[in-house]
């Protein structure tokens, strides 16, 4: 079976280039010199650092992804960046439907579902995000929310296209507030998002897809996230801008692979 485990940076709009680059060198001296060597890290970096993050991670297991896209393919769009720019550039990833992106720029599920269909011609796996609201949560409403999230947008897609996508469940009150959700929470939402895949394209599909999970990982949370059988990984915002907290979640991560097989 394809291994499903990833760990994934959101640097999000942090570090000027001088400390991105330090950053990822420590990265890189920490992941090249232990056993982390043998598994897939992405840093999704702001796009303006694409190349150079590409450089400098370019003998290593560290991939890079950018954090978002435009809908359109090219064109008259001043001050945008398109899937085939930071492709080109030496990104392998990139994040698509952040709650941020969907609050603060107001992106639809038409452009999302373009964004990704620009990424997959251009050889990007996007890392789609879904996640509720706390309000959602309350109400009741969580999985017919993800359900409305996953249809009119990656569920459109054919299998093949869609084998290519890492989906990442971001509880929208679990972003940056330090407060994770609990892993019994984490397990019941990806395991239903799984049975949907499954439903959708078919149950060999459902076990090849990695579903990450993203909001307020630590170290101090990471081991008890990762033990649950369907959470394949993490989507990391603040804590991965310190090195010893990163490293210690790709550790946590990873030694469960070993555990498992
Ligand atoms: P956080 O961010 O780890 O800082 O909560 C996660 C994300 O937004 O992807």
């Amino acid at each position: 079976m394809r291994e499903r485990k990833l760990l994934v940076a959101n640097w999000k709009m942090h570090l000027h280039f001088k400390d991105a680059f330090e950053l990822t060198q420590k990265i890189v001296a920490a992941v090249t010199t232990t056993p982390l060597q043998a598994y897939p890290i992405v840093l999704c970096v702001p796009s303006l650092y694409i190349e150079s993050v590409t450089n400098l991670t370019r003998y290593s297991n560290l991939f890079v992804g950018a954090q978002n896209v435009h809908h359109h393919e090219e064109g008259a769009f001043t001050g945008e960046i398109s899937a085939g720019m930071v492709s080109s550039c030496g990104a392998g990833y990139c994040i698509i439907g952040h709650s941020e992106r969907r609050e603060y720029f107001k992106e639809t599920p038409e452009m999302l579902a373009a964004k990704i269909h620009h990424c997959l011609t251009a050889d990007l796996h996007p890392i789609y995000c879904v996640g509720e609201k706390l309000t959602h949560r309350k109400a009741n409403h969580t999985f017919n929310l993800l359900e409305e999230q996953l249809a009119r947008v990656c569920f459109m897609l054919p299998e093949e296209a869609f084998q290519q996508i890492v989906i990442a469940y971001e509880p929208v009150w679990a972003i940056g507030t330090g407060q994770s959700a609990n892993p019994d929470q984490v397990q019941e939402v990806h395991r239903w998002i799984r049975q949907q895949i499954a439903k959708r394209y078919s149950s060999e599909t459902a076990e090849t897809t990695t579903i990450l999970y993203g909001g307020s990982i630590k170290s101090g949370n990471a081991e008890a996230l990762f033990r649950m059988p369907d959470v394949d990984g993490g989507l990391v915002g603040g804590s991965s801008l310190i090195v010893r907290e990163f490293i210690e979640i790709a550790s946590t991560l990873f030694a469960t692979v070993n555990r498992r097989v």
